[in-house]
């Protein structure tokens, strides 16, 4: 039997090492293109990372999108691992999480806290940030350096701005930037003590005609989506099909492109707040206070701990 000689090993070095890069080259082919297939069948379940891009192929090829709101960093891994495609650090965190009866305390740095803790928590679902009231009206560079804040403190994704004409120039800024913006039209509750009161919002002709140009306005400055709150169904439905980005709605009726609630309701952690669009998905109030009754009892009547729960 004869030896290799040098240049013989040398040579069947090379075609070892091609038949790994090919290989390689193949499986990685392969991933490409079974993703390419899920987002062709509309699975948009198997993005690894969802964008402000992905929500809008979502709304082209038809799929809905779901959103909530979230808070913290142990919910927020809940949330992100059921598989929601939007996490939206609400300012609503102002009422369910500080207590207060309108949105309007809540400061920047502490939607920047909220904010921060979810995104250590999330590897799928998009963050959409909330500005807080006060923090972008009337003065387009304190939205920007707002929002910079936001980006740069907390690591999220995007913002959320209540209003159309308005914030025009806020808006515009922010986007020159290069981030996202999802705008909020109809009951905008920043506005509660303009509008007085929760009621649904643009029943009247000219508010809806409002409504639909601002929809329309957001859509041409480059927001990527729109938050539609508490309108008639009609309405939203219409304001979905004229423009091109997602609408999701909260109390908007069905024929939109997405849903969000406000976690704390859909979850029934709060009693109290029973909109007429609010769906209970748990009780978690009674499942909480049931769990805790069961604690105090077994700590007093000395229950627990149990020689197994002790060293
Ligand atoms: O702050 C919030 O939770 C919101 C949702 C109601 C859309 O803006």
């Amino acid at each position: 039997m004869r030896c290799i000689n040098g240049a013989e090993k040398a040579s069947l070095l090379v075609i070892l090492v091609s038949c790994l890069l090919a290989n390689q080259i193949i499986l990685n082919f392969r991933a490409l293109f079974n993703k390419l297939m899920s987002i062709a069948q509309n699975d948009f379940s198997q993005v690894k990372r969802v964008t402000s891009h992905t929500i809008q192929e979502m709304k082209q090829n038809g799929v809905k999108i779901s959103m909530l709101t979230a808070y913290d960093f142990s919910m927020a891994k809940i949330l992100d691992d059921a598989g929601i495609d939007v996490l939206l650090v609400g300012d609503s965190a102002s009422n369910v999480m500080a207590g207060h009866e309108t949105t309007l305390p809540i400061t920047l740095d502490q939607m920047i806290y909220h904010a921060t803790s979810v995104v250590r928590a999330v590897q799928r679902a998009l963050v959409v940030v909330d500005l807080p009231f006060g923090s972008y009206q009337g003065n387009s560079k304190t939205a920007l350096d707002s929002t910079f804040r936001i980006m740069k403190e907390s690591g999220a994704h995007a913002v959320k701005v209540e209003g159309g004409k308005v914030v025009k120039e806020s808006i515009e800024r922010i986007l020159s930037a290069g981030i996202p913006v999802m705008g909020h039209l109809g009951l905008t509750p920043q506005s509660i003590y303009k509008f007085g009161t929760y009621t649904v919002r643009a029943t009247e002709d000219l508010e809806a005609q409002r409504l639909q140009d601002d929809a329309k306005l957001l859509e041409s400055l480059g927001c990527f989506a729109i938050v539609l709150e508490k309108i008639p169904a009609d309405l939203a439905a219409k304001v979905a099909k004229h423009v091109d980005i997602p609408i999701i709605g909260i109390g908007a009726g069905n024929g939109v492109d997405g849903q969000v609630l406000v976690m704390h309701d859909m979850l029934g952690i709060n009693k109290e707040f029973k909109p007429r669009f609010l769906r209970r998905y748990r009780n978690l109030y009674d499942e909480i206070k049931g769990g805790v009754e069961e604690y105090i009892n077994d700590v007093k009547s000395g229950d627990f701990p149990n020689s197994k729960e002790q060293y």
